[in-house]
């Protein structure tokens, strides 16, 4: 038996910077993102005696696998195997093969961990009998705390929950991909600055002197996020969106090591977005993830102007998505 499956990544507007759990990937708080619907990942996943994982370039040519990237598919797949056993719904190989198709281009910047390991609960999910939607995104979990969010199409927010048992915490829908209509233009400046992953990252936080302060503004934060997501209000979303995305920069700068994410790029980007919405009133945001990439986040009338304003970048590569469907088999 063989099931093939698609995923994207997502974008944060609250974003996810410290784990209460490492090992089970149980977040210290809620967080939500909007599903991309470009680029994609897809997987074919087969029974098999072993387990083996091959993965493929945009180009298709055949990508080498780190022996940490291999070491986190499988130990993925042994947590999936563990939670579909604890909630008995596991009618599944002992063992299977994964080929992995990733469109992600390495130039733009985009983490691809949410897309695979979304993908993979999908397909995992498939072999299991009869899973929920909450279930998938436990699965997603396993393997990486954002993918959980891309389970899901439109707007999603991840459940932080309590307690350490494996299902306590999962994404859950706040509305689906037609609901509003927005673009995230990508601009992804040349300079790279050396990154530390976010697994790594996360387990750095509460070194932080600003992070306790962060979790105590993050419920109201995604409660008003929500809100504004319900009533398309841009405003209150670009409000919310940037305050917090400023925060989780402030707590990683202020970890012990310091984790400096943002170029010098990224800043020159913000001040001339934050001119040009001015200028123009335009509803568009920024926010930035565990890297110098900028997103701007858009509705449909500002398009044009952000579309323009990034192809003017120098020595930038931009990249499309707007708002997709999340997981799903094929
Ligand atoms: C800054 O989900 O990539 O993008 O569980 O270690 O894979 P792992 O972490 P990951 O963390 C995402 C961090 C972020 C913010 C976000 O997407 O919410």
């Amino acid at each position: 038996m063989s099931v093939r499956a698609v995923s994207t990544p997502n974008i944060a507007l609250i974003k996810y910077w410290s784990n209460r759990n490492e090992e089970l990937r149980l977040p210290a708080a809620d967080s939500l993102s909007m599903t991309l619907d470009r680029p994609t990942v897809e997987v074919v996943v087969e029974y098999a005696e072993r387990f083996t994982a091959r993965s493929f370039e945009p180009d298709g040519t055949a990508r080498i696998l780190t022996d940490k990237e291999s070491k986190r598919l499988e130990k993925h797949f042994l947590l999936v195997k563990k939670y579909l056993d604890t909630i008995g719904a596991a009618v599944f190989p002992a063992s299977v093969s994964l080929e992995i198709r990733s469109k992600i281009p390495k130039s733009v910047g985009l983490a691809s961990s949410a897309a695979v390991f979304s993908v993979l609960a999908e397909a995992y999910g498939s072999f299991a009998k009869k899973l929920s939607r909450r279930d998938v995104s436990i699965l997603a979990r396993l393997g990486s705390g954002s993918a959980s969010r891309s389970v899901f199409g439109g707007f999603v927010a991840m459940i932080a929950g309590e307690g350490e048992t494996i299902g306590a915490s999962y994404a859950e829908q706040v509305a689906p991909e037609n609901h509003w209509k927005l673009w995230d233009i990508i601009i992804v400046p040349s300079h790279k600055e050396k990154e530390t992953g976010s697994t790594e990252g996360h387990a750095l936080a509460r070194t932080s002197p600003l992070f306790e302060a962060r979790l105590r503004e993050i419920p109201n934060r995604q409660k008003m996020c929500i809100e504004a997501i319900r009533q398309k209000d841009f405003e209150k979303l670009q409000r919310v969106a940037e305050e917090d995305c400023l925060d989780m920069h402030a707590v990683m700068a202020s970890s012990t090591p310091s984790l400096q994410y943002l170029s010098e790029e990224t800043h020159r980007i913000i001040r001339d977005v934050e001119e040009l919405r001015t200028r123009e009133h335009l509803a568009v945001l920024y926010t930035m993830d565990a890297g110098p990439t900028v997103h701007l986040i858009c509705d449909e009338s500002a398009l044009p102007s952000v579309r323009a304003y990034a192809h003017t970048q120098k020595d930038c590569t931009v990249f499309e998505a707007s708002i997709g469907r999340g997981s799903h088999t094929l």
